[in-house]
């Protein structure tokens, strides 16, 4: 089963880096083949909400702004499970994850079928290396996020720099757990 962990800091050694390769180990443990992505080494610009709000992204579910979003996005139809991790910036999710869910949810929201994420696993990480604050209301957006492209919500997981030793143990078996049960099925 194929997994994809995106990751959204600039920092590569950071602790989001550090949540997406636990995630990415306990995948692969579990047998997963996984491709990581890092959001920030792609050129996704912001949604333009073309015309007076909905571009090509309502029914032809694909977004007309030309990047490097189309190729992440066809890509996705391949994919069984997704870990999703962002750093906490400003109580919410970083620039880079916030342009691709918003780009990505136009296009996913109002398919009826062919749906990329649609009845996958999603498993969202929140990663709040500051005081901490924000991690919750970082992981209701994410939620949001989710529920608005159809996917399962495996889990939410907040970590702080407090509880990140025992947290990136908890992404690890997370990550290993969702492609047990993608195995399993
Ligand atoms: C612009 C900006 C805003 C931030 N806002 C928050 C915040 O609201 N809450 C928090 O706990 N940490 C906040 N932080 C700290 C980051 O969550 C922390 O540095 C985290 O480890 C970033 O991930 P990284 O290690 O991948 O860089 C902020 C950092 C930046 C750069």
């Amino acid at each position: 089963m194929k997994i994809m962990v995106i990751t959204g800091s600039p920092n590569k050694e950071g602790l989001t880096a550090d949540c997406g390769n636990q995630a990415r180990l306990g995948a692969e443990a579990s047998g997963a083949e996984v491709t990581s992505v890092c959001l920030n080494d792609l050129n996704i610009g912001r949604c333009r909400a073309c015309n007076n709000g909905w571009g090509t992204c309502r029914d032809r579910h694909v977004c007309q702004v030309e990047d490097d979003f189309q190729k992440l996005h066809a890509g996705l139809k391949e994919i069984d499970g997704f870990i999703l991790v962002t750093p906490v910036y400003w109580w919410d999710m970083s620039e880079s994850v916030k342009a691709f869910v918003d780009r990505l949810r136009r296009c996913e929201a109002l398919k009826g079928e062919d749906q990329f994420i649609g009845g996958k696993p999603v498993i969202s990480v929140a990663a709040a290396g500051g005081t901490g604050n924000g991690c919750i209301s970082c992981l209701t957006a994410l939620e949001k996020f989710v529920d608005h492209v159809k996917g399962i919500k495996f889990d939410f997981i907040g970590v702080t720099r407090r509880n990140k030793d025992y947290k990136l143990k908890t992404i690890f078996d997370a990550g290993g757990t969702m492609a047990e049960s993608l195995g399993n099925q």
